[in-house]
């Protein structure tokens, strides 16, 4: 759905997070990103769904330049955002929080009625009444991906989305992004390791300290290389 080229995004002036990243979201696929603490995943996340803006640079939806577009313009057009650390709306209960975001018309491949996403995550159903605070950890971050799958995603940015949850929730979260292309959803999703990746998909982007990396295979550790030549070279004294 989306094509980046050359990608600049920073947090300061002449201090970029983001150095010339290139990345093709056209086909209708589940897209990997992995790389360390602060390499500039939830950065680049951010900015594809309009909450940075870009240095240089240009993404492009369905040959429309949307380099400059805002959160609710991303969200019009399909682009749902699950962000890291489950940033949820306080004062809504769970219930709220699944109806507020109304399905977008027109999608009905990846659209989740309450019903499914509550067989997904049966945690959620005994909480409806409860608010987002009220929530655990993991129940927190089960509500963030269900309010994103509400909205029928074309795009699915899910940063980080089986941090801190149970392995068996892990499992059903990573079925459930798996099953996205299925319905007709993109997603892009962001992991810390290699091996969480490729549960998910074959080839994977490597990001380090700004720079992405072509897709890589990640079953054959090319990857895993990527990513321990990176670790020498900022850590030469490392093991
Ligand atoms: N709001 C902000 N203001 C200034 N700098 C920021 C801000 N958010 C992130 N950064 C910096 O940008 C860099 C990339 O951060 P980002 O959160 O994108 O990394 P990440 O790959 O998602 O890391 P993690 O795996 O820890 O989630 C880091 O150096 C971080 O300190
Ligand atoms: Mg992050």
């Amino acid at each position: 759905m989306l094509q980046v080229s050359d990608l600049t995004v920073g947090y300061h002036r002449d201090d970029a997070v983001l150095r010339e990243v290139c990345l093709d979201l056209t086909a209708v696929a589940v897209h990997a990103i992995v790389g360390p603490n602060g390499a500039g995943k939830s950065t680049l996340l951010h900015t594809l769904a309009g909450h940075l803006r870009p240095t240089a640079g240009t993404v492009w939806c369905e040959g429309r330049d949307v380099t400059r577009w805002r959160p609710h313009q991303a969200a019009r057009t399909g682009v749902a955002l699950a962000p890291q650390g489950r940033r949820l709306w306080p004062s809504l209960t769970v219930a709220e929080h699944l109806t507020v975001t109304r399905p977008a018309r027109h999608r009905p491949g990846s659209t989740f009625s309450v019903d499914e996403l509550l067989e997904v995550f049966p945690a959620l159903a005994g909480r409806l009444h409860h608010h987002g605070h009220q929530l655990s950890g993991g129940e927190q971050q089960m509500l963030t991906i269900a309010r994103a799958l509400h909205t029928a995603p074309r795009l699915l940015l899910a940063d980080e989305p089986t941090e801190g949850l149970a392995p068996t929730v892990a499992r059903q979260v990573t079925a459930v992004l798996q099953q996205l292309p299925q319905r007709g959803a993109t997603v892009l999703v962001t992991l810390p390791h290699v091996r969480a990746a490729a549960a998910l998909t074959d080839t994977v982007h490597v990001l380090t300290t700004g720079h992405l990396s072509h897709p890589v295979t990640a079953s054959d550790g090319q990857a895993e290389r990527l990513l321990r030549d990176h670790l020498t070279l900022t850590n030469p004294h490392a093991e």
